[in-house]
């Protein structure tokens, strides 16, 4: 059951990737907050363990996004650091910020 919800997430986000219309987030103000850790360009190791997340491809990051607001990613064992710093985003919120990741000099 929890795992056919999950699929359902990932095949909506899919299915709607790029045609929804975040003018009204502010991506860049939304990332301030993870630039701490992961780097104003997206290219610092995150606490020196996590992977580089610059040029990223969008569906992916908002799948890891996604999947971290849900407390179901857990990469090098600080998941749930990386849940606390999504919760209490919006979908849209997390579009915004994968969108802006992706594009991100790699
Ligand atoms: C306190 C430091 C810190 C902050 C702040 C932070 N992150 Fe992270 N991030 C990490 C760590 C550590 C990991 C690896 C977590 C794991 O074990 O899965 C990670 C993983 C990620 C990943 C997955 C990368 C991959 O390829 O596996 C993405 C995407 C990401 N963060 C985006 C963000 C975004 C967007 C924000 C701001 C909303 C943010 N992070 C804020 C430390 C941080």
């Amino acid at each position: 059951m929890r795992q056919s919800t999950f699929v359902t997430v990932i095949f909506f986000s899919l299915l709607h990737g790029g045609n929804e219309d975040n003018s009204t987030v502010d991506a860049q103000k939304l990332y301030q907050k993870c630039a701490g850790c992961h780097g104003s360009d997206g290219k610092t190791v995150a606490l020196n363990v996590s992977p580089m997340i610059a040029g990223n491809d969008k569906n992916a990051t908002l799948i890891q996004l996604q999947s971290y607001q849900q407390g179901r990613l857990d990469t090098v064992g600080l998941g749930r650091l990386m849940s606390t710093q999504v919760n209490r985003l919006s979908p849209n919120e997390l579009e915004a910020l994968a969108e802006y990741i992706s594009k991100m000099e790699k």
